[in-house]
């Protein structure tokens, strides 16, 4: 067996980790103060919590991309394809509806997906999602929007565009849908395959068609947007009006699809012009239903998803710096081999205050000084057999080239003294 990452997986190895540590941190440092609370769903669920939630013509459903097993209990789990289902799930066994709405939660993690994988699609990914439960207020809508714009630019993003659309209500989306039924049926000989399975399934959906010759075709029609109940219309009204008075510039996109079929009225993506053909950084909408269609009491809905991983190609391209991890705040070097113990044993009591690395066997001066830099400290300590007959540490400060010899005695004081600046 070769050894290596299942396909469309991949390793975050340690350099990577500020990178994936800044983006996490800005996320929730802003939803914090938004009074966005944490929650942290199971990695798996019951299979019908997502079949029910994504619905028939979705692209997890349709193009069977969910990790489904059944376990010794002959139960049916599902990796999560999303974080969406699982929140819903729990807010209504918790007995959050409860709760003053709008109740805010956001999760963080791993996400599973049986995708072709390529630039920005992969089978293990990670989502940050940020679900809005009880309130069917467009002030909300404009809410959600704002926040996943605000996280993205404390991610250090500039090239942002927040494509902003609606889907209307069920009765305009199924109006929409016999429309493009006897438009497209009468040209579904020159649509793709792909396109004539999704106008059996959800017409709508032949909107988001990549192929330029069913493209032409869908240029010709009419949009998602000309079938609005005047509700509805005058929600969409509202959630501009009110992006516009914050500030967050957004573009009218007239025919948003998305490849969930629980969006109702308000539909988003945020996109970035610089990671390629999965330009979409993040998406969402309002999911009015949802909520009871899982078995709950009625409770509307809006919220969205980020791609961590297309989030941080996005801040590898607008070159965003992150600061790197500091290397520890001293390096001990034991010059022979009885200094080995004796320098392990120091780490280890240092360690309750200050970062302490050591090398784990004899080094001449000249080596242990360079393993020392290497290591990015700022101090080095150096231990053998002159030293200990004198009781002492010789110190050098790696920046300054400085160098003090300490007593075992003074050694703490001493410490404390010169690094107390730089835990
Ligand atoms: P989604 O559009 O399916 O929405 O996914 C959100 C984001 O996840 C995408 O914009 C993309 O950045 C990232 N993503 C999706 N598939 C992959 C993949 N295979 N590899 C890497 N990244 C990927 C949802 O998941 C909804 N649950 C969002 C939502 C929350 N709607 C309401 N609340």
């Amino acid at each position: 067996m070769k050894l290596q990452a299942v396909k469309g997986t991949f390793d975050i190895l340690p350099d990577a980790q500020p990178y994936w540590h800044h983006l996490y941190s800005a996320a929730e440092r802003v939803l914090t103060r938004a009074g966005v609370r944490e929650l942290t769903p199971p990695v798996f669920e019951h299979s019908d919590v997502f079949v029910k939630s994504a619905g028939a013509s979705s692209d997890l459903v349709v193009q069977k991309e969910m990790y489904t097993f059944t376990d010794a209990g002959e139960r049916s789990l599902t990796l999560r394809p999303e974080f969406t289902p699982g929140v819903l799930r729990a807010f209504v066994e918790h007995g959050m509806y409860t709760l003053p709405a709008p109740v805010k939660l956001w999760c963080k993690g791993p996400i599973f997906r049986a995708e072709k994988p390529q630039r920005g699609r992969f089978r293990q990914f990670h989502q940050v999602d940020c679900e809005f439960l009880g309130l069917a207020s467009p002030l909300v809508d404009a809410e959600a929007v704002t926040l996943l714009y605000r996280v993205l630019g404390a991610c250090g993003l500039k090239n942002l565009t927040v494509r902003l659309g609606s889907v209307g209500d069920p009765e305009d989306a199924r109006a929409y849908n016999s429309y493009l039924r006897d438009e497209l049926g009468k040209r579904a000989t020159e649509l793709s395959e792909m396109s004539r399975e999704r106008l059996r399934l959800n017409p709508m959906r032949v909107l988001d068609a990549k192929d330029e010759g069913d493209q032409k075709i869908v240029g010709t029609l009419k949009r998602p947007l000309d079938f609005l109940n005047d509700e509805a219309r005058a929600h969409f009204g509202a959630v501009q009006r009110f992006l516009t008075d914050w500030e967050v510039p957004f573009e009218i996109d007239d025919s948003v699809v998305r490849g969930l079929d629980y969006y109702r009225r308000t539909a988003f993506e945020i996109h970035h012009a610089g990671i390629g053909a999965q330009s979409a950084l993040g998406g969402g909408g309002r999911y009015d239903g949802l909520v009871e269609s899982l078995g709950g009491p009625a409770t509307p809905g809006v919220g969205w998803a980020f791609g961590v991983e297309r989030v941080l190609d996005a801040m590898e391209q607008d070159g965003v710096e992150v600061p790197r991890s500091p290397g520890p705040t001293l390096f001990l070097v034991p010059m022979d081999d009885e200094a080995i113990s004796e320098v392990a044993k120091l780490a280890s009591e240092l360690r309750s205050s200050l970062s302490v690395h050591h090398a784990y066997s004899r080094r001449n001066p000249g080596k242990g000084l360079r393993d020392a830099d290497r290591s990015g400290a700022r101090f080095a300590g150096l231990r053998g057999e002159r030293e200990r007959e004198r009781g002492v540490y010789t110190f050098k400060n790696l920046r300054s080239g400085e160098q003090h010899e300490v007593s075992e005695a003074d050694l703490k004081t001493f410490l404390g003294a010169r690094l107390k600046d730089v835990r």
